[in-house]
């Protein structure tokens, strides 16, 4: 993909592209943040955004000549990069060098005139390209190549798998074949972006962000786009703060007393957080904005409040998206629609920055050792592959609640391979702080401060361990634990308890019931059992062979004839992709996307 990404960006080498990209380069200085090879997500998240909001989405018609296209668009200024996908219809993502051009494109469009009907006039920068006159040729059959942006179908992966010369290579291989692509991250940005224009003809200053699996490092082609609605910087290094009675008395302790109540202070987001640092006053204006002085009764009102009005305005006049639902009522309020042109299933919430934390840690510990990031892939398509887990909410174990489990195993490795939430934190800088609700989130974010310790187990092995691990884990008596990378006694009567790493008091599996986890554990001892038997067997044939294939089948009917797990009826996948010859792939009933 990227060879072919990077031939297109050559297509379109002109004498103005070093200029564009001596521009970028100086726009990036202040969000580089690269420490030991590694670039920090802020940095990564800055770099994208900007890319996002110099881009346009374009809905085309497939026969368009792709250099007539870009020879049209080049008219409004310098394009850095394109790509084709195809969704519901052809779109292109055109990422100009700079906002001018794009704003130069619009001043271009045309509102559609139906008959019947009538248009509200939102500009946005999805857009529609019916023709281009002579630049539509007729002998053109095939438009331009698309780029995919789901996942390969199982029974390709299986065969694909099924090429490789060991459990390590396929581990490698899935996570190459389900990990987001290049042109799937910008797709996702372009997303947040055109949700922040909606956004911000309520809040001209907003921002919304991805989080969760479309920036943890952890993200599938065809996961969910999540998004948080970002009013004031919340995830950036400066915001702005008013009223005085919200900053504590010791930031003002050398102030006199009777100070008017509203001040404008600016404040660096750690420090506001931990209120332990020296802020830097303004000058009082006396003058303060309105609309922040409207109150809601919580936090939460205000946020279901924010989010209604937004699902509202998205619902009436947001380009592709459709089937709003205001969920508003969850712990977490957000909005849930899907973005039609990219095919993104989105969920925008508001206030929820203890999740963005969570994001960025997951991120650094993918980061730290490459064998995180296969070994979680691999385990959510084993999970996913039999039913284990679920794109429906219910009551079996989530995408992140198996990421927790694999961290975990990773910590309990000897020599462990990532180090424990605790250690992580003990190694934060005074930049590093930060306490969200009373619950502190602080942990380093230079990478070059964490020590590794060096374990050289392999793929094979780690999967194989994680198995084992959990086939034998005291669930009934014990909780995971991240934060303390040890298991602590469990705190509370849950079938599986998995401490929330930042809010302790909180369970992330708490929705889990006794048989999903029976399922788990079962399907744990199997795979570990599969794995064992390839392991003892010389020469290292039955990973394809019909014996382990016929052992897996073996192992399926003694799960669906156990008593217990006899209600899992709908255990129909019986694929274990390591275990299976690529001609007998087809003959299995695959469910992959059946909840359990
Ligand atoms: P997929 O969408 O399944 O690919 O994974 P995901 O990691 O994006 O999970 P999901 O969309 O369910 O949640 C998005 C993010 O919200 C996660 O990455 C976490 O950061 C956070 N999150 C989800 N569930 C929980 C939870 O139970 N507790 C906490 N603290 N955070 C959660
Ligand atoms: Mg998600």
């Amino acid at each position: 993909l990227r060879t072919s990404l990077k031939v297109h960006t050559s297509l379109h080498t002109s004498a103005g592209t070093n200029v564009v990209a001596a521009r970028e380069e100086g726009a990036r200085k202040d969000v580089t943040d690269e420490k030991d090879g590694h670039k920090s997500l802020y940095a990564l998240q800055a770099e994208r955004q900007g890319q996002a909001e110099r881009s346009v989405l374009i809905s085309y018609h497939s026969r368009i000549n792709e250099k007539k296209f870009l020879k049209y668009l080049s008219r409004h200024g310098d394009i850095n990069k394109y790509f084709f996908y195809e969704s519901y219809g052809i779109y292109a993502v055109v990422e100009f060098g700079s906002r001018d051009s794009v704003a130069s494109l619009l001043e271009e469009t045309a509102i559609p005139s139906v008959n019947h009907e009538a248009m509200v006039p939102f500009k946005s920068r999805l857009l529609s390209l019916k023709n281009l006159g002579s630049a539509d040729s007729p002998n053109q059959q095939s438009g331009p190549q698309c780029q995919p942006q789901t996942t390969v179908p199982i029974n390709q992966l299986i065969q694909t798998l099924s090429k490789e010369g060991s459990i390590d290579q396929q581990v490698t291989s899935l996570t190459e074949a389900y990990q987001l692509t290049e042109e799937n991250s910008r797709l996702r940005f372009l997303v947040c972006s055109l949700l922040k224009d909606i956004a911000a003809a309520y809040f001209p200053e907003c921002t919304v962000r991805p989080f969760g699996s479309s920036v943890n490092g952890f993200g599938k082609l065809g996961c969910d786009l999540d998004m948080i609605l970002d009013l004031d910087g919340i995830s950036g290094r400066k915001t702005k703060m008013f009223m005085h009675q919200q900053i504590p008395d010791l930031i003002f302790a050398d102030m006199p007393k009777q100070e008017p109540e509203f001040l404008t202070v600016q404040v660096d987001a750690a420090s506001l957080l931990t209120f332990n640092s020296t802020v830097h006053l303004i000058p009082r204006s006396g003058l303060s904005l309105e609309y922040q002085l409207k109150r809601a009764n919580s936090e939460r009102s205000a946020t279901q409040s924010i989010l209604s009005v937004i699902g509202e305005c998205v619902d009436q006049f947001g380009p592709g998206c459709v089937g709003v639902q205001k969920i508003l009522n969850a712990r977490c309020p957000l909005l849930r629609f899907a973005h039609q042109p990219s095919g993104f299933q989105c969920d925008l919430t508001a206030n929820n920055r203890v999740a963005i934390k969570s994001t960025e840690l997951l991120y650094l510990y993918g980061e730290l050792d490459p064998r995180v990031r296969h070994l979680v892939f691999t385990v959510r398509c084993w999970a996913r592959t039999h039913g284990i887990t679920s794109s429906i909410p219910g009551a079996w174990i989530s995408n992140f609640s198996l990421t927790v489990m694999v961290l975990f195993f990773l910590q309990r490795r000897s020599p462990p391979i990532i180090p424990t939430l605790d250690h992580l934190k003990d190694l934060a800088g005074p930049a590093d702080k930060s306490v969200i609700e009373g619950n502190d989130c602080t942990f380093v974010s230079d990478f070059s401060k964490i020590q590794l310790e060096s374990n050289t187990e392999t793929l094979e092995q780690l999967l194989h361990e994680f198995f084992e691990f959990y086939a034998t884990f005291p669930f009934s008596k014990m909780s995971i634990n991240i934060r303390k990378g040890k298991e602590q006694n469990k705190p509370e009567v849950a079938p599986l308890h998995i401490q929330n790493p930042f809010e302790i008091s909180l369970n992330v599996s708490k929705n889990v019931n006794a048989t999903q986890l029976e399922r788990f554990v079962a399907l744990c001892q199997e795979s570990s059992w599969l794995l064992q038997q390839s392991e003892t067997s010389t020469p290292r044939e039955p990973l394809f062979n019909c014996t382990t294939h016929g052992c897996l089948i073996g192992a399926w009917h003694r799960i669906t004839s156990n008593q217990s797990l006899r209600a899992s009826a709908t255990v129909v996948v019986c694929t274990f992709f390591f275990s299976l010859d690529s001609r007998e792939a087809t003959s299995i009933q695959h469910q992959p996307d059946q909840a359990p």
